[in-house]
């Protein structure tokens, strides 16, 4: 008996809710947006109908949808996302923003082209790939970088999706800095991190984050704020001078994080909220 997209998608909604029912559709489906509606009364494959099931049953395990269809979107990337990798969020989108704006002006004030830059714990590459594709072509050269082999396997097959632009990324193994050549030392335009900040004892996060994304990307120690204070310590040393340090850090984070920077060398020093309103972008400009 067939079955059209239209009933599936009625179907897998009383099991998921009705906009996780759709990207499992459309994903089993293959045809997205006004395509998609554009098939609701065809009648679905075998083989299609077996992957939609096999995902529901996934997602309704628990496993995040992101991971369940292995790609999320990212402002203007569709990226490959599996559990090696951090989903990533639409919070990390206005980081994205803000280094790639930061970046932008610096090269139009004069810089030399290519300024480089370096996204530290890149995961999928999200904030570095958003800068390798949006700003012009020749304007960065941008080093991606995680402690985690598996993230940077991740991080190079996405390279790989975004064609020509992916010519500028460079790939470092290792811990923060130490994952970058010595002679990028004082020549970095802008360090961009978004690295774990959660406070190993939080119980506010949710159990489908603490189960699924990698422990390695959420927890630090001291209060959240272990990982952010060795970036910014190392800061000085690998930055150029009037270059940006662009941080994303937990909602609760703003003051100490200020405080940090304040008391390095940076000026301009501000943080910012997310739509939400919560702390969530600190940034400073490095003037030794
Ligand atoms: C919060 S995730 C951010 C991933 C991605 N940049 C994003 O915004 O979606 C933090 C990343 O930092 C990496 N990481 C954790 N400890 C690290 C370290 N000591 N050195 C370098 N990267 C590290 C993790 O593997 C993870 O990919």
């Amino acid at each position: 008996m067939s079955v059209s997209w239209r009933q599936l998608w009625d179907t897998t909604a009383t099991l998921t809710g009705r906009v996780e029912a759709r990207w499992l559709c459309e994903e089993a489906c293959g045809q997205t947006g006004s395509d998609f509606i554009a098939v609701l009364d065809a009648a679905a494959g075998e083989l299609s109908v077996a992957h939609l099931d096999a995902m529901v049953a996934r997602h309704r395990a628990g496993e995040p949808l992101q991971y369940v269809l292995g790609h999320w979107s990212f402002r203007r990337l569709d990226l490959l996302v599996d559990r090696r990798v951090l989903i990533p969020r639409p919070e990390t989108e206005l980081v994205a923003e803000r280094a790639i704006a930061l970046v932008g002006h610096m090269a139009v004030d004069g810089g030399r082209w290519p300024l480089i830059v370096a996204d530290l714990g890149t995961g999928t590459g999200a904030i570095g790939l958003s800068l390798a594709t949006e700003l012009p072509s020749g304007m960065v050269e941008v080093w991606l970088t995680d402690l985690s082999p598996d993230a940077l396997d991740v991080a190079r097959a996405n390279t790989a999706g975004v064609g020509n632009a992916g010519t500028c990324v460079r790939f470092g193994q290792g811990d923060w800095y130490q994952a970058l050549p010595t002679r990028l030392r004082g020549e970095l335009a802008l360090v961009v991190s978004n690295p774990p900040y959660i406070a190993p004892d939080d119980q506010a996060i949710e159990a489908a984050v603490r189960d699924w994304e990698p422990a390695a990307a959420l927890f630090a120690a001291d209060d959240g704020l272990a990982a952010i204070r060795v970036v910014i310590a190392g800061a000085a040393e690998w930055l150029t001078p009037g270059g940006w340090l662009v941080l994303e850090i937990g909602a609760g984070q703003g003051a100490a994080v200020l405080q940090l920077l304040n008391a390095s060398a940076f000026e301009q020093t501000a943080v910012t909220q997310d739509l939400a309103g919560h702390d969530r972008i600190a940034a400073g400009c490095y003037v030794p």
